[in-house]
């Protein structure tokens, strides 16, 4: 897509969250986040790249002793089986014992976020929360994981962009929740 197209993309989508909104939900969420795991030395991984900025704003928000890493995975192009992720990025702290509070940017269809938290408890974390900024109640699938510990937004089953989930690989950085005109 060239410039101008990516640019209208933005100016016919439908903003379902603005910034003030979003930041709120961030804060919101910090807060309960905060209350269950500050004794618990977590270890914090955000998945690559869509929790990018919800998991920036948010560890700023977590003032407490935490680690954090990093984890990169996609399912295989259709499979549904739990396990059959594609790994780009393994954490490098291992994670027996450990607190372990996944952080990603959408609950769609739930079965990535199951395959990682599987592959988390096969590592020996002691526990597996899961955060996400926002979730489609509609769209779980057999198999996904039903329901996120710590949810920002509950948004309908459309296709978004912006803080962190993209379009096309674009609008990562769009200052909202927008929804795309037609999807
Ligand atoms: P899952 O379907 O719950 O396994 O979601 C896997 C990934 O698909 C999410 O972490 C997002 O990166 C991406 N995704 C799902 N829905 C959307 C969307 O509406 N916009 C952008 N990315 C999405």
């Amino acid at each position: 897509m060239n410039r101008e197209a990516l640019e209208r993309v933005l100016a016919e989508a439908e903003c379902l969250a603005d910034e003030a909104r979003v930041l709120a939900a961030i804060d919101a969420m910090g807060h309960v986040i905060a209350q269950d795991l500050r004794e618990l030395n977590p270890l914090v991984l955000t998945v690559m790249t869509g929790a990018l900025i919800p998991a920036g704003l948010l560890l700023a928000r977590l003032h407490f002793p935490l680690q954090m890493d990093y984890v990169h995975a996609s399912r295989y192009g259709g499979a549904t089986i739990g396990s059959e992720l594609r790994w780009l990025a393994k954490p490098r702290t291992p994670l027996a014992g450990r607190h372990v509070l996944l952080i990603d940017d959408i609950l769609d269809t739930g079965l990535t976020l199951a395959a990682i938290i599987a592959w988390c408890r096969e590592q020996g974390a002691a526990s597996v929360r899961t955060a996400v900024l926002c979730e489609k109640p509609d769209a779980r699938q057999p198999g996904g994981l039903a329901k996120a510990d710590y949810v920002g937004l509950t948004i309908p089953n459309r296709y978004v962009f912006g803080y962190g989930l993209d379009y096309q690989e674009y609008w990562r950085n769009a200052p909202g929740i927008y929804a795309v005109k037609g999807l």
